[in-house]
């Protein structure tokens, strides 16, 4: 078994390769001036079970043509079987056709990857089912509910999705901890990009600590959008459990502003030193990948 890393989230891929007491598999990975990518294998994987480490985050189609590369280079070295270790699956949010004449981005993904000879695919927290049914290899969606659920200890608990489409991950959360599920209303305009409003709420806040669980932080305005909602319905804390810390320019300041108490997200995306800030801690998903691995 041998652990290879793209170039998205290398502190990730060092800390999975050191629970098994193996290093990085070598490979060279070059940009040349116009932004191609080339990549190179420097090992002997002949016959091996090897797994590719890349997260799908920002720069997405740089991060995602690299992984094509590496399969592309591990099948021509004749490997048993590539395992591609994404533990952020973008381009899984344009899961349908929203508006008439729009591509099915994750469907392309899916294809991609196939068409490469990936064999696997291991994940955490895809945007959702729909998205995964356009893969014909098998996808290991890991749940990131353990690693949240440690830090959980109050009573007197909501569990709140910020939308409709994040009510299953609410609900999963809600079980395991025995709490009410609330949910947010939420408008976007698809006309303009990362833009919602939170229009209204399905549920009782008042007095309660609120657990917002989401997937994907990208703006941060649905959660700021939600958290002031369940402040003004009488929300006494807010804490956010977010897996995928995708954020853009501006929204450290969105939810450094915003009347959440605590973020909690996981390091399925390398954040830079200056996207951190005081009431934001990072989990590690480290043993939960090691273990499906
Ligand atoms: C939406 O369906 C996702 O689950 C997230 O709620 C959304 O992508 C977060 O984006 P933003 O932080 O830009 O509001």
């Amino acid at each position: 078994m041998k652990i290879f890393s793209g170039s998205s989230n290398p502190p990730l891929a060092k800390k999975i390769a050191k629970n098994f007491g193996v290093i990085l598999g070598k490979v060279e990975i070059e940009r040349f001036a116009d932004s191609e990518v080339r990549v190179r294998v420097l090992e002997n994987v002949r016959g091996s079970e090897v797994f590719v480490i890349q997260s799908l985050s920002n720069p997405v189609n740089e991060n995602h043509f690299e992984l094509l590369l590496l399969a592309d280079a591990l099948k021509r070295l004749g490997v048993k079987r590539v395992i591609a270790v994404i533990p952020y699956l973008g381009y899984a949010r344009q899961d349908k056709v929203y508006r008439k004449g729009e591509a099915v981005s994750v469907s392309v993904l899916a294809k991609t990857l196939e068409a490469m000879g990936v064999n696997k695919i291991i994940t955490v927290d895809a945007h959702s089912q729909n998205a995964l049914s356009f893969f014909k290899i098998p996808v290991n969606n890991l749940s990131p509910a353990s690693i949240f659920t440690e830090k959980i200890k109050n009573k007197n608990l909501v569990v709140v999705s910020p939308d409709y489409g994040g009510i299953k991950r609410a609900k999963e959360l809600a079980k395991i901890i025995k709490a009410p599920l609330v949910v947010v209303e939420k408008e976007r305009d698809l006309k303009k990009q990362h833009l919602s409003w939170a229009t209204g709420l399905k549920g009782q806040v008042e007095g309660k600590k609120a657990l917002i669980i989401d997937d994907i932080i990208t703006s941060g305005r649905t959660l700021a959008n939600a958290a002031k909602l369940l402040k003004e319905r009488g929300a006494r804390k807010i804490l956010v459990f977010a897996t995928h810390a995708d954020f853009i320019k501006g929204t450290k300041e969105i939810l450094r502003n915003s009347p959440i108490d605590k973020i909690f997200v996981t390091d399925t995306i390398r954040l830079e030193k200056e996207k951190i800030f005081a009431k934001l801690e990072i989990l590690t998903v480290t043993d939960l990948i090691s273990k499906a691995i």
